[in-house]
């Protein structure tokens, strides 16, 4: 639970630090992201085919949710929290073109990264929206599958989002998400500030 920070201004800050992300990964992260994130988290890039290295780059996923279960031919997925859309274009390539996947992202920055990379690998069946993980933007019951990948630890009102994730996802529906997870409490200094919060 968040102290003294508000859930708009966790927002907030999350857009300023994820569209300076969007413009360059470098640097960014103390865990491995890009090719070599996507190498150490087992993703099989055979199977997916030719993904450019503009996608694989903007990489910065914490898991690799594909590992927890299969995601099939035909199927509906959600990516909540996308990023550049690496796992949009995995899950696209799982479900082939018999399936839709979407994605959504909090930082217009990333959506339209994302959009980009989509369009670029000429996909059809994707679509990438702006929207929060708390309010997501599809009716009741769509989706077969959500996937999510280092996003919803950033969401100041958990709760509320996986409300949202269960609203959206069909019954007997799967959430397949690798996350950052406390195993303690934080010092209260820290937890009461970004820096803390977001790791
Ligand atoms: C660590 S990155 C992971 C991106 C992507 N899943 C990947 O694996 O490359 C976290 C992503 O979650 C997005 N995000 C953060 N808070 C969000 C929220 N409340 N709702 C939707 N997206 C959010 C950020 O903009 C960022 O793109």
């Amino acid at each position: 639970m968040i102290k003294k920070l508000r859930s708009d201004e966790v927002h907030e800050k999350v857009c300023r630090r994820y569209a300076e992300i969007a413009c360059s990964i470098k640097d960014r992260f103390k865990y491995p992201t890009g090719r070599e994130g996507v190498f150490m988290l087992g993703y099989d890039l055979l199977v997916a085919g030719p993904i450019s290295e503009g996608i694989i780059e903007s990489f910065c996923g914490v898991g690799n949710p594909f590992r927890l279960g299969p995601v099939c031919p035909g199927e509906t997925v959600l990516d909540v929290g996308c990023g550049g859309g690496f796992d949009v274009v995995m899950a696209r390539y799982y479900t082939g073109p018999e399936g839709r996947v979407y994605g959504i992202d909090l930082v217009p920055e990333m959506a339209e990264k994302a959009g980009r990379n989509i369009v670029s690998m000429g996909l059809s069946h994707c679509e990438i929206q702006v929207a929060a993980s708390e309010a997501i933007p599809f009716d009741d019951h769509t989706f077969d599958v959500i996937i999510s990948n280092g996003a919803i630890y950033l969401s100041p009102l958990k709760e509320k989002t996986l409300r949202e994730i269960y609203r959206v996802l069909k019954p007997g529906g799967r959430f397949q998400f690798a996350d950052v997870v406390l195993h303690d409490d934080l010092p209260e200094k820290i937890a009461d500030c970004f820096d803390g919060w977001s790791g």
